[in-house]
């Protein structure tokens, strides 16, 4: 067989190289932040962010999350994931009326929660309102302490996918994670539990339940956390968590405008990075969310977008 070898031009290693440094220039690092489900009201400044971040290092950092449908998924197949309130919501723990009675709860408040044309301080009383009468519900029902662990056993609670790598690497990386729930602590920690993945660097300000010396539900502890008022529980807890002591950088997880408050209490800010999973409600809420998340992620299932800027921060091979 005979082989034709064309000749090379001259001018073509010195192109390939040229070439070469225009692909490594506008290679980006994170590929994540370029898929269309990614908006970005400034996507330089928050390349910025991620670039000190990641110059000051994993000792400078600290994630707090909220939990429900930030952590947990929105929905699967088209069914929504249960909220660690509406885990509560079976036969072991509560009757048919009080399921019905919080059914309708949700029915009124939600809409109003995830309202784009009310603002914050609109919502509060009817935030209020829904978590007042639904958590005196379930103290009608006399809940048992030792049912809960079956009952979230039983639900279809699940964590976005790629939680295994977000929990596994930042209690790797010795980075603390406070987990900022208006949902029920006792339920949210049997959910991380289940999962194998409430690691020592997990902390978590939440509704924790007041059971009496039998084990039964009498009250909820503390002062209550609606979706509006994280920031006073941010500030009244900041003092307490000497784990998040020395960390001026944040990166912040949330589904809800009222999220943005959870890195209140954190002294000597420097930078936070704020992500927005938006899950419901995308075209009304769209415009408040980009203005107000430095990154909104439209309907992703997963941490892959926060996994990846966590490998980057907390890495120092760059
Ligand atoms: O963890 P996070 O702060 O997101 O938990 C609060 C969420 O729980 C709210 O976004 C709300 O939609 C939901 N919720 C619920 N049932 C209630 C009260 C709140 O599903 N009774
Ligand atoms: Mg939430």
């Amino acid at each position: 067989m005979q082989m034709c070898h064309l000749p090379i031009p001259w001018f073509y290693t010195p192109v390939r190289a040229v070439l070469k440094v225009w692909q490594q220039l506008t290679k980006t690092k994170f590929p994540e932040l370029t898929q269309s489900s990614v908006l970005m009201r400034e996507r330089s400044r928050v390349e910025e962010k991620i670039h000190a971040m990641q110059r000051a290092g994993a000792g400078s950092l600290q994630v707090i999350s909220d939990f429900d449908m930030t952590l947990t998924r929105f929905a699967l197949n088209g069914k929504r994931v249960p909220t660690t309130h509406n885990i509560l919501a079976n036969q072991l723990l509560i009757d048919e009326d009080c399921t019905k009675k919080m059914r309708e709860l949700l029915n009124t408040y939600y809409p109003v929660e995830i309202d784009a044309s009310r603002t914050a301080e609109e919502k509060m009383p009817f935030m209020v309102e829904w978590w007042t009468e639904v958590h005196e519900l379930l103290i009608q029902q006399r809940i048992r302490k030792d049912m809960l662990a079956q009952a979230v056993k039983e639900s279809s609670a699940m964590l976005r996918d790629g939680y295994k790598l977000f929990f596994n690497h930042l209690t790797k990386q010795e980075v603390p994670l406070l987990i900022f729930s208006a949902g029920v602590g006792d339920v949210l920690e049997e959910v991380i539990r289940q999962h194998r993945v409430f690691y020592p660097n997990v902390h978590i300000v939440s509704n924790y339940m007041d059971f009496d010396q039998t084990g039964v539900l009498r009250a909820f502890k503390g002062q209550l956390i609606h979706t509006f008022n994280k920031r006073d529980s941010a500030l009244s807890h900041a003092a307490g968590l000497r784990e998040l002591k020395g960390r001026p950088n944040v990166l912040l997880l949330g589904d809800s405008l009222g999220d943005l408050t959870m890195a209140d209490g954190v002294s000597e800010r420097q930078t936070i990075l704020t992500i927005g999973f938006l899950n419901d409600k995308v075209e009304e809420r769209k415009e408040s969310f980009v203005n107000s998340f430095d990154i909104v992620l439209v309907q992703d299932e997963t941490m892959d977008v926060a996994n990846s800027i966590l490998r980057y921060v907390t890495s120092s091979r760059y």
